[in-house]
């Protein structure tokens, strides 16, 4: 008889307008069947999940629109996002059994996954497996190429950072730094803020929620202005960095996690500036530079083995807490790169 496993599973249950919340998601037990074999031929693995990864960007999946960069998830189905995950069963040359990957998995202990141009083999055995989710994964290869690629950084730039203390932002604060630039961080919390300065080396933090006035905060913190912008937020935040840019400065819109769970979002009344500072205020996605990412990888895999560079990360254990882990991503409860540990390999 074909052999049959079970097979927690964290569902999402169907599209929403507002900030997600833990019941947009359930866990249920499913099975996987087909003798635990993937199908037949190259491109298809079975693999077992250990570790998940939360994104703010997973949020725009929750949405059902159609016109984004990204599908949007199917109801009734598991969640998807990247993870870490050991080859199960496989018939690909490439990815044989035993073999760690990183890539796009489901929310689930076992899934069949596909090849695409983010699964990679794991070849590295002396880093936490969790990194290829933050450091040496999407996160961190987005403040790499953000901050090299649309900032145009220069020794002695003034740099503010946003989430500064996240997944993204703790690594572009970290290479502008060894970069030679000055690096202003703003968290949410007065634990975040102390991090940041004590733990990655930036030269100043704040805590947003404690600034009455933005724009007075920044003048504070950049009495000649702003180099460099890199926006994890929007909003409020974005429209005071637009006051305190230096002529010539950049803007790197990397995200907007502030308005993600806005039906009608804010308005920006600041981008006068761009014309007489002459401000180049530039989007990106990060998986248009995936040419990249080898050199990302080597060379931030040097920094971080020279201890030139640290990361943090917030890690819960058990699937059944990953509703939960992803809904704190927008409730600024994460300190450092949110990780689910779901199994070991
Ligand atoms: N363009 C790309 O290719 C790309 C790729 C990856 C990520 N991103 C974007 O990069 C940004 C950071 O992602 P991440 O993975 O590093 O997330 P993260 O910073 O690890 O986690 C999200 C953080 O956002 C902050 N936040 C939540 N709600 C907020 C609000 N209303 N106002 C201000 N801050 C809020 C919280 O930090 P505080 O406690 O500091 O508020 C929270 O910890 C996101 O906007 C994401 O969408 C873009």
């Amino acid at each position: 008889m074909e052999q049959q496993m079970e097979n927690r599973q964290v569902i999402f249950k169907g599209f929403i307008k507002r900030a997600p919340r833990e019941t947009d998601m359930e866990l249920k037990v499913g099975s996987i069947g087909g003798g635990l074999k993937a199908p037949a031929g190259p491109g298809a693995f079975l693999v077992k999940n250990l570790y998940l990864s939360c994104d703010p960007y997973m949020r725009g999946r929750m949405r059902g629109s159609r016109t984004s960069y990204i599908p949007p998830f199917v109801p009734g189905q598991p969640i998807e996002g990247f993870g870490v995950s050991k080859v199960i069963d496989s018939d690909d040359p490439d990815f044989k059994p035993g073999d760690l990957v990183s890539g796009m998995t489901g929310w689930e202990e076992y899934s069949l996954i596909r090849k695409s141009n983010q699964l990679r083999k794991i070849e590295q055995h002396d880093v936490p497996l969790s990194y290829h989710l933050g450091l040496l994964g999407m996160p961190g290869f987005t403040a790499y190429v953000g901050f090299h690629e649309i900032c145009s950084p220069k020794q002695g730039d003034t740099v503010l950072v946003s989430a500064a203390s996240g997944a993204v932002g703790q690594l572009v604060g970290q290479l502008a730094k060894l970069h030679g630039c000055y690096v202003v961080g703003s968290a949410g919390s007065s634990q975040k803020v102390d991090l940041l300065k004590n733990k990655l080396g930036f030269d100043e933090a704040f805590d947003y929620k404690e600034e009455p006035d933005l724009d007075a905060a920044l003048k504070r913190y950049f009495p000649q202005g702003i180099d460099i912008y890199f926006d994890n937020v929007g909003g409020d935040m974005l429209d005071a960095a637009l006051l305190n840019m230096r002529v010539d400065g950049r803007i790197a819109v990397c995200g907007m996690v502030s308005q993600h769970s806005q039906t009608n979002p804010q308005g920006i009344h600041n981008l006068f500036n761009l014309i007489p500072k002459r401000i180049k205020m530039q989007g990106f996605l990060q998986s248009d530079f995936l040419h990249l990412f080898p050199h990302f990888f080597n060379q931030v895999m040097e920094y971080y083995k020279q201890g030139k560079i640290t990361y943090m990360e917030d890690t819960v254990r058990g699937l059944e807490h990953a509703p939960a882990a992803f809904v704190g991503l927008f409730l600024g409860r994460n300190v450092g790169k949110q990780v689910i540990h779901v199994a070991s390999p």
